[in-house]
């Protein structure tokens, strides 16, 4: 049965593409590829086996399910797992080959009354994000407990940003302060981890000096820009294109009202056309304000809220067609580009948020 309705099609060549472009950029230094949350809606599984054929030397996940589901499809990289340690993840990682994150001197202790046969760890020490990590000011005290503690293999070091991606980068060269101290302790104890990383996107672009021997990168993979305040020079361009089909075209008459809350009408006798596609799918429901979607590199501006399964279109006096496709987000031959970073700015958003909210019904095509 041939599919009819709301479409992400998935451009692994596309992935390849922005992954060499970010290789080049980090002078070579290794990638460790943030596939959480389904490969930020691209579908963890696909992605995850195009990266191991670059030969990518980490892929991230949050949760040990992501991790599993990735084990269970046959990708045999190596797995960080962002998330706080458990006592699951810890009875599993050695078997399954994963890495778990230690972030605190309870999960020191964890560690120390567990048997944890031989797991590789990555030490993650709070520079100023404020959420996982081990208080960097008392670095010293955890690394010296830690380095006693047997059968862990203490592979890397880490630490996160929380404005890499802003323009004004005091506060994140702060953080790098401490990280660099935190990195100076760890060698006088002789901890020297093979990976040390701190870079997500927005540092990658903003901070090359956070580089280290590994970059965390999710965002630009996928590409998109973090945020506006990075300089956009990489030529990236977007993995996913969304599209949908018009599935009824209507002649209304000027001041006709269109869809909930009579919030828009029409300002000229019109064609409306129907898209299925709407905001259970993942199209931002407050686009709706300045909004457009692209037929053949033409806009057609969304008219009134975008419902649940369908949105509204005003064609004017072009000819389209009951089947006929329009671009949501994404890049295409046919129709041309919207960035996501464009639609989050407009609805002051992020393309995270974004990228993240797409729906599971759309089916998800890769080429
Ligand atoms: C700990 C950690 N590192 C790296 C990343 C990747 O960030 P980005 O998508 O900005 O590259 C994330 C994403 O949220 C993260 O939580």
């Amino acid at each position: 049965m041939k599919y009819f309705g709301p479409k992400f099609l998935i451009n692994l060549n596309q992935l390849s593409s922005n992954y060499d472009l970010i290789k080049s950029r980090i002078d070579n230094c290794d990638i460790m590829a943030t596939v959480k949350a389904n490969a930020y809606g691209h579908g963890a599984i696909q992605i995850a086996k195009t990266l191991e054929k670059k030969n990518v030397r980490y892929l991230a996940v949050f949760t040990l399910d992501e991790a599993i589901e990735l084990r269970n499809a046959g990708i045999k990289s190596n797995i960080f797992i962002y998330s706080r340690l458990t006592i699951e993840s810890l009875k599993i990682a050695s078997k399954l080959n994963l890495t778990l994150n230690i972030s605190s001197f309870d999960d020191l202790n964890f560690l120390k009354n567990n048997d944890s046969e031989n797991v590789k760890v990555h030490l993650k020490f709070d520079t100023g994000m404020t959420r996982l990590g081990v208080d960097a000011g008392r670095a010293k005290e955890f690394l010296s407990e830690i380095s006693k503690v047997r059968n862990i293999n203490i592979e890397g070091i880490y630490s996160h940003f929380s404005t890499a991606d802003e323009g004004d980068l005091s506060y994140a060269n702060k953080q790098l302060n401490l990280f660099n101290q935190v990195i100076v302790i760890a060698k006088s104890l002789n901890i020297i981890p093979t990976f040390i990383h701190c870079s997500n996107s927005g540092a990658i672009l903003n901070l090359p000096a956070s580089r280290f021997n590994l970059v965390r990168v999710g965002m630009l993979l996928y590409g998109s820009y973090p945020s506006d305040e990075v300089p956009k020079d990489l030529n990236i361009k977007p993995v996913m294109s969304f599209t949908a089909p018009v599935v009824e075209i209507r002649n209304v008459l000027k001041g006709t009202q269109i869809s909930y809350g009579g919030v828009y009408a029409t300002t000229k006798d019109t064609q409306i056309a129907v898209v299925q596609a709407g905001f259970a799918d993942g199209v931002p429901r407050p686009w709706f304000e300045k909004g457009y979607v692209l037929f053949k590199n033409q806009k057609l501006k969304i008219t009134g809220r975008i419902c649940m399964d369908q949105l509204m279109i005003d064609v004017g006096e072009k000819s389209i067609q009951y089947g006929d496709e329009v671009l949501i987000f994404g890049i295409s031959e046919d129709h041309g580009e919207i960035n996501l970073n464009e639609i989050s700015d407009s609805i002051n958003s992020t393309p995270y948020v974004l990228m993240t909210a797409v729906g599971q019904r759309p089916k998800r095509i890769y080429y």
